[in-house]
Parts: structure tokens; C-alpha cells; sequence
């Protein structure tokens, strides 16, 4: 790892102490993370479209919260504070640490694709589910999410700062690829309902590679192999981590992104073995946004000082 000085490398720009930035940056990581969970939750309980309209439900804003409305309203709801609270940690940032333009551009990116996002959701529901707009609203959603954290590592104390580790920048973008990419893939296995396209684990149609006959067995088994490909990818990348990166947070964040991948694929089988019930396949979405986290908070603070 090459030595930097520090003032090169430090993640904080010249202006105030960026500490009200971080904090709600911090409540926008984990109010999307919710966000995330209480949308799958909104698929996995079947409520997708228990509101009719959009963006009102029922003709209001307010309409009586039960069975799949409760969810469904709930997630828009959810959505429109973290709009709120996204813009006002913009607002924040620009005031506080007027010399950093990166925050304030990194921002509006962020902004336009909440609202972005909002448009998504609304046609999900008006077009009533079409898989290409459900797949990409996840996408959007874990876009948006690496966003952010990558701003929070930019408003980084000296901790945070810029390490310029080749090793586990490296393992950090593969990670970050991978379990990118495998979301999609899962994105479209559930809503393609191929979710069951392999009924039975940990094989898939009694064989280790089933007959590949059915478009919904061939995206299932491939969401299984692509599973296995990240797990290699995540655990070998933490291996070298160790072997040669000293920074304790990054040697922390290889290792939970290990073992998070392991639970992610224990998860996956758990899903199938357990019927699709939403308590398996909405955490199955939380940690798989958990670990995307990770890995992109890792590839930020190993990133190359600027000049
Ligand atoms: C008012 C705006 C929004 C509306 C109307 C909306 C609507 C929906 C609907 C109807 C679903 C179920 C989709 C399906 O079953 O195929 C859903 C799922 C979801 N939403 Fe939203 N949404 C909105 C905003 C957001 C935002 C801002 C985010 C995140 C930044 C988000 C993240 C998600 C996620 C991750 C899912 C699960 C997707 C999946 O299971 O593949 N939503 N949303
Ligand atoms: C690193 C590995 C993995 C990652 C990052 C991952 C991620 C995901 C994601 C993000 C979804 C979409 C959920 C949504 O749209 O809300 C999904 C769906 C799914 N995944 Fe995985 N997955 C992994 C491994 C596995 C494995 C090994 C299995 C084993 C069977 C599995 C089984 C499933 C199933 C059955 C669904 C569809 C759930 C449904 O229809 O509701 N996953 N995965």
C-alpha cells in the first residue's frame, strides 16, 4: 500500500465540520435500507397493487391502513420521507462544506433518481407489474443505495480517508459487480415467478445441473451458480485482504462481506425450502443490499488520493 500524506488522502474538504452531513446520511443509509425490506415485503405478501391508483391510493393519501394497503402505502410513504430526508442532507452538505462540488453533484444525482424511482413505482402499479419496470425499480433502488454510501465515505473523518489500496479496492469493485449484477439476476427470477423453477435444494430437480427444458429453470439455476461464483469471488477477494491490507475497517468489512455471502446463500436455499414466505425472501433482499453496501464502502475507502 503506498504511504500518502494524510492531508492528500482525507476525505474531508476544506469548510466546516461535516458532522450534521454525516449523521443524516447515516438515518438516509438506514431509512433505504427499510425502504428496501418493506418493498419486498410489499411482493412477497402479494400487495403489489393493493393500491389501484397512483400516486394517491383509493383517490387519497390517507387511506385505511389494512391488510395489503397497510404495506403498500406504508412503502410510499417510506418513500416520500426519504425523499425529504435524502434532499435535506444535499441541502446540508452544501451549506457546511461549500468546497466540495462532488457531495453537491453526487447529490442531485441522487435526488433525480428517487424521483426517478417514484415514476417506476407508480408504473408498476398503473401497468400493472410489467417484470421489466419491477426488475428495473430494484435496480434503481440499489443504485441509489451505493450512491449513498458512496457520499457518506466521501464525508469520512480521517479514518475515512482515501487509502489508495489496490488489494482490496480490487476486491471491493468485483464484490460490489458481482452481488450488483446476481440482484439483478434474482430481481428477475422473482418476478418472472421462477422462484420455484428448481423446487428442491440444494439440488434442483433431484440433479446437481437439472435439464435445462424451462426458461424459469434455467434463470433460477443460473441465479444458484452465479450464487456460488460471488461466494468465491467475495471470499478470495477477503483473503488477500487479510493476507495484505493492515487497515483494520477494511479487514472488518472483508470479513462480514464473507460471511454475509454465506448467509446470503443460506438464505437463498432457506427461501425455496420454505415456499417463497416472505420472512425468508424479504431478508434474502435486505442482505443482499446489506452486503452491496458493504462492498462499495470498502471499494470507496481504498480509492486513489486526488491530486
Ligand atoms: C412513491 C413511490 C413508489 C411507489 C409507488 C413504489 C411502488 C412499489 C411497488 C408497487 C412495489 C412492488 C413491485 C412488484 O411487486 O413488482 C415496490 C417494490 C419495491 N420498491 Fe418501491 N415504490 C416507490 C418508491 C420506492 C423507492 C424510492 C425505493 C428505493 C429507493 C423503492 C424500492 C423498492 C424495492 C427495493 C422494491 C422491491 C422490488 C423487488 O421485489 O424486486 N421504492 N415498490
Ligand atoms: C450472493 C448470492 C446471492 C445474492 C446477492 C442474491 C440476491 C437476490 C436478490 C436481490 C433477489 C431479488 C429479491 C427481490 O426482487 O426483492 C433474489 C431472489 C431470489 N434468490 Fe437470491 N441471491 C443470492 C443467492 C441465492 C441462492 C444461492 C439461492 C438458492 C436457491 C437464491 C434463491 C433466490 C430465490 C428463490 C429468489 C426469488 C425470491 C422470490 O421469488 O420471491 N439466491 N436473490
Amino acid at each position: 500500500m503506498d504511504e500518502i500524506p494524510p492531508a492528500l488522502g482525507h476525505g474531508k474538504a476544506p469548510g466546516r465540520d461535516p458532522g450534521w452531513v454525516r449523521a443524516l446520511l447515516h438515518a438516509v443509509l438506514v431509512w433505504t435500507l427499510a425502504l428496501l425490506l418493506l418493498g419486498s415485503v410489499v411482493h412477497a405478501t402479494g400487495s403489489s397493487l393493493a393500491c389501484p391508483d397512483w400516486p394517491t391510493c383509493f383517490g387519497t393519501m390517507m387511506p385505511e391502513m389494512k391488510g395489503g394497503v397497510f404495506w403498500e402505502h406504508l412503502h410510499r410513504l417510506w418513500a416520500g420521507a426519504l425523499v425529504v430526508l435524502f434532499t435535506a442532507a444535499v441541502i446540508v452538505a452544501r451549506r457546511t462544506l461549500p468546497g466540495r462540488p462532488d457531495l453537491f453533484t453526487l447529490g442531485l444525482a441522487g435526488i433525480g433518481l428517487l424521483l426517478f424511482q417514484s415514476v417506476l413505482g407508480g408504473l408498476t402499479v398503473i401497468y400493472r407489474l410489467p417484470d421489466a419496470i419491477s426488475t428495473s425499480h430494484l435496480a434503481v433502488a440499489f443504485i441509489f443505495l451505493a450512491l449513498a454510501t458512496v457520499m457518506l465515505v466521501l464525508t469520512g473523518p480521517t479514518a475515512g480517508a482515501a487509502l489508495n489500496d489496490a488489494t482490496s479496492r480490487r476486491a471491493g469493485l468485483w464484490a460490489a459487480t458481482m452481488i450488483f449484477a446476481q440482484s439483478i439476476v434474482g430481481a428477475l427470477v422473482r418476478h418472472t415467478d421462477s422462484g420455484m423453477g428448481c423446487p428442491d435444494v440444494p439440488l434442483c430437480l433431484g440433479r446437481v445441473i437439472p435439464p435445462l427444458v424451462h426458461p424459469m429453470v434455467q434463470l433460477h439455476f443460473l441465479h444458484r451458480v452465479l450464487g456460488l461464483a460471488v461466494a468465491i469471488v467475495v471470499i478470495s477477494g477477503t483473503r488477500k485482504i487479510l493476507a495484505r491490507t493492515q487497515d483494520p475497517v477494511q479487514r472488518g468489512l472483508g470479513v462480514a462481506l464473507a460471511v454475509g455471502v454465506v448467509g446470503q446463500i443460506i438464505l437463498g436455499f432457506a427461501s425455496v425450502a420454505f415456499r417463497l414466505e416472505p420472512p425468508y425472501v424479504s431478508t434474502h433482499t435486505l442482505l443482499a443490499a446489506i452486503l452491496l453496501t458493504l462492498a462499495v464502502a470498502m471499494t470507496t475507502r481504498a480509492r486513489r488520493p486526488r491530486a
